[in-house]
C-alpha cells in the first residue's frame, strides 16, 4: 500500500472507481502487455480479494480466459471454509481446454477442497439445442446454481477479439460492429455507454442475473482493453475491478 501511495496508484484507484461508479478498483503495478508476469500478479490480487469475502457453503462461478486462469493459478491452497461450490459461469466450450471455464472451475475447487459442477455446452447454441438441453434435470440444477452464484469472477475482452476467438460468423461480427460493440464479458457484448447490444446464446449466467449476484470480481489488463473495460464495468455497482497500471493510465486518459 505504501508503494501504491508513492506511485500515486491509490489516487487513481479512487478516481476510476468513482468514474465507473463501481465498488472498488485494485491497480497492480506494471503493464501486462510488456511483462506477462503482471497478469499473474493481477490474478494474485484478485485471489486475495476473493478470500476476504468467502465463507462456508459459498458458491463461486468463473468465466474462461487467460485472466481467470491467472486467478486460479495464483490462488494458493485454501481450506479455511467448508463446502465451497465452484461453477463455470456459462457453457462455452472453445478450442483451448486450458482456459475453459469448466477446467478452471475444477482446478479452483481442488485448491479450496470444495466441489464443482460442470456444464458441457458450446457457445452459440441453436434454439432447438438449448431447449433440448434444458429438459435434462442435472443440467437444469447446475444452471440454477450458476444463476444464483454468490461470487462471479470474470474476464473482460475487446468485442472484436472475442468475436474472433469465439469464431462468430462474419455476419454476426459485422452486426456487432454496426451495433457499436466494444467490450465483452460472460458472453454479453456492450457498447461504449455500457448498454448491452448482443448476447451469445448459451446456457449459464444471463444478463438479468447480474443484479442479484452479491459479489462481482472482474480482471482485465493491458492498454488495448481500456475501452472494453469501461463499457462492461460502467455503473456495475457491486463490481471489484482488478487492472494493471498500463490499463489504468489509459483509462485515466479517456476519462
Ligand atoms: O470474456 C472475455 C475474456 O474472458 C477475456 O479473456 O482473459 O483471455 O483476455 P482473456
Amino acid at each position: 500500500d505504501l508503494l501504491k501511495d508513492i506511485e500515486g496508484l491509490s489516487g487513481k484507484e479512487e478516481m476510476i472507481q468513482k468514474y465507473l461508479n463501481i465498488k472498488k478498483v485494485i491497480i497492480v503495478p506494471g503493464d501486462c502487455d510488456e511483462d506477462p508476469s503482471v497478469l499473474g500478479e493481477m490474478g494474485r490480487a484478485a485471489a486475495s480479494y476473493c478470500k476476504t469475502i468467502m465463507y462456508d457453503n459459498i458458491s463461486i462461478a468463473l468465466t474462461g480466459g487467460n485472466s481467470i486462469k491467472a486467478v486460479v493459478d495464483n490462488f494458493d491452497i485454501y481450506t479455511k471454509y467448508k463446502d465451497i461450490l465452484v461453477l463455470p459461469a456459462r457453457g462455452g466450450i472453445g478450442k483451448k481446454v486450458e482456459i475453459q471455464s469448466n477446467t478452471l472451475a475444477a482446478e479452483l475447487s481442488n485448491k479450496l477442497n470444495g466441489n464443482y459442477k460442470l456444464l458441457y455446452a458450446p457457445d452459440n447454441m441453436s434454439g432447438i439445442a438449448l431447449e433440448t438441453m434444458l429438459k435434462e434435470k442435472s443440467i437444469c440444477e447446475t444452471i440454477e446454481k450458476i444463476r444464483e452464484t454468490d461470487i462471479l469472477v470474470y474476464g473482460i475482452g475487446r468485442a472484436d477479439e472475442m468475436a474472433k476467438r469465439r469464431e462468430l460468423e462474419a455476419e454476426t461480427i459485422e452486426q456487432l460492429h454496426n451495433l457499436g460493440a466494444v467490450g465483452e464479458a460472460f458472453g454479453i457484448y456492450f457498447n461504449k455507454n455500457g448498454s448491452t447490444v448482443y448476447c451469445t446464446p448459451t446456457i449459464g449466467i444471463q444478463g438479468e442475473d447480474l443484479e442479484k449476484i452479491e459479489h462481482l470480481i472482474a480482471i482485465a489488463g493491458g492498454k488495448q482493453k481500456s475501452e472494453a473495460i469501461i463499457s462492461v464495468e460502467r455503473g456495475r455497482k457491486k463490481s471489484v475491478l482488478v487492472i494493471d497500471q498500463g490499463c489504468a493510465n489509459e483509462i485515466m486518459n479517456i476519462i
